[in-house]
């Protein structure tokens, strides 16, 4: 769909598409605010990784990627959801306008960066979700965190969400194709498709269990050689 399409069709709200592209325009003025909680998250895992480097010792992040909603995507999901169209529903009923996606070797990096986000004592958790152990039914897999940061601005400390997903290179592989192809089929993935795609996420989750393996036996014997 494009800027368009979306403000032809009619609005959950009942918003004119003269109005909607109003509230957008506003809407674009209070995404630095989301790029600013970004930034922060960012920050704090890049330490991570560099204290790791200097330390000498094992980096549990490979890659750090980063995105702001796209407003049209913003208001294409409030309207899909029924919520009102407003910056005040939008801080309200979503999480995911700032996303932050660590990308993990192993699988238990994603539990370790998981561990070492929640012991910030400047972060609020409010959600995780466990797809790792708890597959979606479509074999999607990844660790969900929604934290709230606190961005300082000149008048005022404004608490910011981001939604922080965790997972592995081969998780992370299964999910950008998967996105894509149901991107391409407009969401309505054959049945024979959706199977072998549920095939290929088994598959994936089983290699990163026999790497997880292997890397065990290599630190064992590594530190047995010290
Ligand atoms: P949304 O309304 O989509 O945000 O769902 P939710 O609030 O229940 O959150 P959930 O944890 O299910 O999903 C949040 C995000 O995870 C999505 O926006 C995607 O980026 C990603 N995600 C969830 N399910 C899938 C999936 O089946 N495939 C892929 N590729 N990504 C997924
Ligand atoms: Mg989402």
């Amino acid at each position: 769909m494009e800027f368009k399409e979306l403000l032809g069709t009619k609005m959950t709200s009942g918003h004119t598409a003269e109005e909607v592209l109003a509230i957008a325009m506003k809407m674009q003025q209070s995404m630095a605010l989301y790029e600013s909680g970004i930034q922060e998250i960012t920050t704090k895992l890049e330490i991570l990784q560099r204290e790791a480097q200097c330390k000498h010792i094992h980096n549990p992040i490979e890659t750090i990627k980063s995105r702001v909603k796209s407003i049209f995507s913003i208001i294409e999901k409030l309207n899909r959801k029924g919520y009102e169209i407003s910056m005040d529903s939008v801080v309200k009923n979503l999480n995911d306008v700032a996303g932050v996606r660590v990308i993990c070797p192993y699988i238990d990096d994603i539990y370790v960066v998981a561990e070492r986000i929640r012991r910030q004592d400047d972060l609020k958790v409010l959600v995780e979700k466990d797809y790792i152990k708890n597959p979606k039914p479509n074999g999607y897999r990844s660790y969900h965190m929604v934290v709230e940061v606190p961005v300082f601005l000149s008048d005022r400390k404004q608490p910011v969400r981001v939604e922080i997903q965790l997972r592995t290179i081969a998780m992370d592989f299964w999910a950008s194709l998967e996105h894509q192809i149901r991107y391409k089929m407009e969401d309505f993935v054959p049945a024979s498709i959706a199977d072998n795609l549920h095939h290929c996420a088994d598959t994936i989750s089983q290699m990163d269990k026999e790497m997880q393996e292997i890397y065990k036996e290599v630190r064992a014997l590594s530190s047995e050689e010290e």
